[in-house]
Parts: structure tokens; sequence; C-alpha cells
């Protein structure tokens, strides 16, 4: 049976994040599937935050990403690495915090509604990187830094727990 995840919405928010986190870590050991559970993990931020897109973007090969579960509308399927906001996000295994998305060189406008986003890299325990997650917002300076704080917290418990469990 589903197990349910909520938020206690009187909490700061980096405290949801961290609840979240929390409840999410028990929903990986409990399941060894990485697509179940990375589609679990969209469906519960976007719940939670009501982000306007929220999802996965998977190293396919050593220079592209392709898009994994979602929630929110039709994205772009594939990103080379060094492009965009998520490509950038790879080649410096860094979080990239975007208040405004124009503002940013080389971004890839998969919806015009999106004006800001938090893309965190995801990366296991032995260093190496398997995606990014992307979360967009339609407002600008949508996020503040307990928003990267908290999806870096997140990204974490998906890594150590989720990806460290894949049989592949
Ligand atoms: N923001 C991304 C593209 C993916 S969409 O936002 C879903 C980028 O510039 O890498």
């Amino acid at each position: 049976m589903a197990k349910s995840i909520s938020i206690d919405s009187s909490q700061g928010k980096l405290d949801q994040y961290r609840q979240l986190s929390y409840q999410l870590k028990a929903l990986y050991e409990d399941e060894p599937n990485l697509y179940a559970n990375l589609a679990n993990t969209a469906a519960v931020l976007k719940e939670a935050f009501g982000f306007f897109w929220v999802g996965f973007y998977l190293k396919d090969s050593n220079r592209e990403l392709v898009l994994g579960p979602f929630q929110g509308p039709l994205a772009c399927t594939r990103i080379m690495k060094g492009n965009g906001v998520c490509g950038k996000a790879w080649e410096q295994m860094r979080t990239q915090f975007v208040p405004d998305v124009d503002q940013y060189p080389g971004h890839i406008a998969c919806s015009s509604f999106s004006k800001s986003e938090v893309v965190v890299p995801l990366i296991r325990k032995d260093g190496e990187i398997w995606g990014v997650l992307d979360v967009d917002q339609s407002e600008v300076e949508a996020f503040g830094q307990v928003d990267q704080e908290g999806l870096e917290l997140i990204a974490k418990t998906l890594s150590d727990i989720a990806v460290a469990d894949e049989k592949s």
C-alpha cells in the first residue's frame, strides 16, 4: 500500500524540506526501483510546494542528459552537457540558482512560462554524477536560498539511498 506523505505547513520551509526528505527516505528504503522513486519524488515536491515544473534529467551518455520522471508541462527531451542550466549543473557539478532565466546565458526555454529555476546535480557517494533535479517556477525570483538548501538535501537523500540500492 502506498504511504502517505504530508508536510506541516505551519513549519518553516527548510523544516518542510527536512520532513519531506525524511519521509522520502522511508519510501526509498522500501522500493528498489529508481524510476518509481524518481516519479514519487517529483509528485511529492510538486504537491508540497506547487512548483511549475519539477523533474529529472538523467545521464544517458557521457555527453547527454535525457528526460526522466517529472510533473508539469511537456519538456525538452535531451540536453547536451554544458548546455542550458541543466547541462551547466552537470559540467560544473554545482547547483545552478537562477532568479531570472532571461538573464542566464544559454537557458533552454522548454516553456516560455518558466521564469526562475534551481537545478541540483545528483551525485553518487563515489562522486559520479547520474543526473540533475530541475525545479522551475513561473515567476522571477520565486526561489530563496532555503529552496536551494532543501532541494540539495532531497538530491542527497535520493543519491545516497535510491541510487546506492539500484542494481544495474
Ligand atoms: N531549464 C532547463 C531546461 C529544462 S526545462 O526547464 C524543463 C535548462 O535550461 O537546462
